[in-house]
């Protein structure tokens, strides 16, 4: 269970504030595939930074299964982070210069030290990747760049896979793959929470939040 609790955030320059999420709550089930949506700006990449534990909010908690992110010292927030969170980022952040197994694979070098290849084969597999696996990023499509980052996010085994305008790049084709991929992860009990500013992206999720007014509503 993911509990959004009364986050508010605030981005602070020397001269000026900007009020981004102001109480912002919600819950979200494990086996729910979640869609929160909004124009441009409203906040999503902040809230799902705040969510990942990346990004410290004001005030307010994240309770994942239990444990406030965020009470935890940084050192074990970091541990929980990989144990627990799969990451799919808007631009990927995939490292230029590994294969795309290797990046795949730099998931559990990060958790545990050591790689695990049948894993990382049978990712590959389920994301049609395989015949790529010794290609550096800069060689692939848009496509198979973003289905090697969510190999990496599925690598681990998270809890919760946290995605952020997933589909935003793609075409139809790879984005029925992407959102697939989602609906597989919650039906087998794990939890997504994706942001997304396209209505049809959102429409596949089981459930639609959507932030207005600075905070989260129900849709
Ligand atoms: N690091 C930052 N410093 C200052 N302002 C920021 C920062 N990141 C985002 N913002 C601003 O906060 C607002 C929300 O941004 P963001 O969460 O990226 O929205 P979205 O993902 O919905 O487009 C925007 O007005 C954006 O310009
Ligand atoms: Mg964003």
């Amino acid at each position: 269970m993911i509990d959004i609790q009364k986050i508010t955030k605030t981005y602070r320059s020397e001269t000026k504030e900007l009020l981004v999420l102001k109480e912002a709550t919600a819950s979200i089930k494990p086996g729910t595939f979640a869609a929160i949506c909004g124009p441009s700006g409203c906040g999503k990449s902040t809230l799902l930074l705040v969510l990942g534990g990346l990004l410290h909010p004001d005030t307010g908690r994240v309770m994942i299964d239990g444990e406030d992110l965020f009470a935890l010292s940084s050192e074990r927030r970091a541990l929980r982070r990989a144990q627990l969170l799969g990451f799919v980022f808007q631009r990927f952040h995939l490292i230029p210069y590994l294969t795309v197994e290797e990046n795949i694979e730099a998931a559990a070098i990060a958790l545990r030290g050591s790689t695990d290849q049948v894993r990382a084969k049978e990712l590959m597999d389920q994301l049609n990747i395989t015949d790529r696996r010794t290609h550096v990023p800069g060689k692939l499509s848009v496509g198979e760049q973003q289905r090697t980052a969510l190999a990496r996010a599925l690598y681990n085994r998270p809890r919760v896979l946290l995605a952020d305008e997933p589909t935003g790049n793609l075409d139809p084709e790879n984005a029925e793959i992407v959102l697939n991929a989602f609906s597989d992860f919650a039906n087998a009990g794990g939890t997504v929470i994706m942001v997304t500013h396209h209505p049809e992206a959102a429409e596949q999720a089981d459930t639609q939040w959507w932030i207005k007014n600075k905070t989260l509503v129900k849709g």
